[in-house]
């Protein structure tokens, strides 16, 4: 479990980071943030650079919108680094994006202890070159007593790729004996998922433009409210994060029920 050490902390500055809080209720502050960081790539073409300075720009947008949540008080931000279809990408771009977040969870990793983020990853590791599985180690090793926001990195990541990887690991623990049919539940579904522990996104935030889920979080955003802006990633700032809060905080989540005032 999490443990409950968050506070919100109006208008405080954290390093370079400085969170207009004004209008926000510092009781409709999500838990957990997912984040699909698209736009990357547009952004930079825009400017008249590679592909790869968007994302080189964008892992620093990453940190700061990382800094303005622990400040807010969220407990978990998971982000979409890479995933399961990004292969498909050139090798340039994909070494690239490998090497990129390879130096930025080591060049970071002394400033996530300074402020107390625990780094943690989901996806498949077994395709990943053994240096990212070196680094990810490293990078939970070092974080892993952190007490302050998660910074969850889907790296290698698929919706449906966690969801088969999840049903075979039920199936296995079925043939030997260790779990019954009748005892699978969705907390022994969700115990199963490279997310185990932590709780659902309240808030799916895309950027980019695009109204689509892209095999993010399949299982997890069944009841999380989607927020969507066309600004492309690079250029998202903590200014935008209390919007999207903001605009969390008017949505009636019902979860299938009714709204208490027509109940
Ligand atoms: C989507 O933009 C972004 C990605 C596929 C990679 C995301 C990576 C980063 C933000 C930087 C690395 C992360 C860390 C943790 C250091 P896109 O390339 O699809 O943009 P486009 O839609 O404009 O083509």
């Amino acid at each position: 479990m999490l443990n409950k050490l968050f506070k919100f902390q109006p208008n405080r500055k954290v390093s370079d980071v400085v969170v207009n809080t004004d209008g926000l209720d510092p009781d409709s502050i999500p838990r957990h943030i997912a984040i699909i960081m698209d736009g990357n790539g547009r952004w930079a073409k825009e400017k008249g650079h590679l592909r790869t300075y968007g994302h080189k720009v964008g892992a620093e947008t990453l940190k700061t919108i990382v800094k303005a949540s622990n400040n807010l008080g969220i407990e978990v931000i998971t982000a979409y680094a890479f995933s399961t279809e990004n292969w498909k990408r050139p090798i340039k771009e994909v070494n690239f994006i490998m090497e990129l977040i390879k130096r930025y969870l080591t060049a970071e990793i002394q400033e996530f202890k300074e402020f107390n983020v625990q780094i943690r990853f989901m996806g498949s590791r077994e395709d990943l070159p053994d240096f990212m599985n070196e680094t990810m180690d490293h990078a939970i090793k070092e974080t892993k007593d952190n007490t302050g926001i998660i910074l969850n990195l889907a790296i290698n990541y698929g919706g449906q790729a966690e969801i088969l990887h999840a049903a075979k690991s039920i199936a296995q623990q079925v043939a030997d004996g260790t779990l019954k049919i009748e005892d699978i539940d969705v907390p022994v579904f969700e115990n199963n998922l490279y997310s185990k522990g932590l709780p659902s996104p309240d808030l799916l935030i895309r950027t980019g433009g695009d109204l689509r889920v892209s095999n993010f979080l399949l299982w997890q955003i069944a009841y999380s409210e989607i927020w969507t802006t066309p600004v492309f990633w690079p250029d998202f700032t903590p200014d935008m994060l209390v919007e999207a809060i903001k605009a969390f905080k008017n949505r009636d989540r019902r979860y299938g029920g009714l709204s208490t005032d027509t109940a």
